[in-house]
């Protein structure tokens, strides 16, 4: 068996004093392609926040390509009325190290920045990854990937739809090298049109063996795409299931919510 190339063990984390997640463990194994499903505020963008290195972990082991990426230790709840808590507390995780591991994280939402290009962004994506090898052929990927933003390559953030920011975000995310693509939220508020473009070009990532951690809210979506599925729920992870065994989308919703739904 080989070894994994990430592994979560016993994680819990939130936003001081607020617990979020709690004892989440989870493997990615190879080029595997995973997703996260759950309802809506129960924690996936806390967890993946974790991960990347953006929160403390409270509790847990994040183990990545070998190396842990965490300190040793669980979060003391040191909370004071008067002094910002993060403002004299060591961290146990540093983006940084994230970063430089090839963990990369692409945020839910569109946090790009409106008044820059599509050429500019993806320049400067670029260029942070140049000298490193493999940096050429994952921009001819990006490209085969996106036809779109070679067409938008001159338009402004801010005239771009919001499936177009989604492809520009995760351009800037393989261009980063990934070793491991987290994608928050990909397909969130897109036209059915949009949606289905951007899932068949994340099929196509997938093709490239860039592994993957999706969270989405388009159950199809997922369970067309990935090799395995967690279903998240009150913070925790609640079942883990094959893609030999992928219950039908109902049946998914229906061990989620429910069957009166
Ligand atoms: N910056 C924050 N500070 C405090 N609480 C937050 C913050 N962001 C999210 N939360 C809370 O954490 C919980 C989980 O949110 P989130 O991780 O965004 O869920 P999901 O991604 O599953 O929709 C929610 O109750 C939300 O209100
Ligand atoms: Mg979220």
């Amino acid at each position: 068996m080989s070894a994994a190339l990430l592994q979560l063990s016993g994680l819990s984390g939130g936003y001081p004093p607020v617990s979020v997640f709690r004892n989440v463990n989870l493997t990615i194994t190879g080029t595997e392609a995973i997703g996260l499903f759950g309802p809506n505020g129960h924690g996936k963008t806390t967890l993946l926040k974790t991960v990347a290195g953006l929160l403390d972990p409270w509790q847990g082991e994040i183990l990545f390509a070998g190396q842990r990426l965490n300190s040793e230790g669980s979060m003391r709840a040191r909370i004071s009325r008067h002094l910002n808590y993060d403002l004299f507390r060591r961290r146990k995780i540093r983006a940084r190290d994230v970063v430089r591991a090839g963990l990369i994280y692409v945020m839910q939402g569109n946090l790009l920045f409106p008044e820059m290009t599509v050429g500019e962004v993806l320049d400067i994506a670029q260029r942070a990854a140049s000298g490193r090898q493999g940096v050429g052929e994952m921009r001819d990927t990006v490209h085969d990937l996106f036809p779109r933003l070679r067409e938008r390559w001159q338009s402004k953030i801010r005239f771009l739809s919001g499936g177009e920011r989604q492809m520009v975000s995760i351009a800037v995310g393989l261009l980063a090298l990934p070793r491991l693509l987290i994608l928050d939220e990909p397909t969130l508020g897109l036209s059915p049109k949009l949606r289905l473009e951007l899932a068949e070009s994340i099929a196509r990532i997938r093709d490239t063996k860039v592994p993957l951690l999706v969270v989405d809210q388009n159950v199809e979506f997922l369970t067309d795409l990935v090799d395995r599925l967690y279903l998240f729920d009150h913070g925790t992870v609640t079942a883990e299931i094959d893609k030999a065994h992928m219950p039908s989308h109902d049946e998914i919703l229906a061990m989620m919510f429910g069957s009166g739904q």
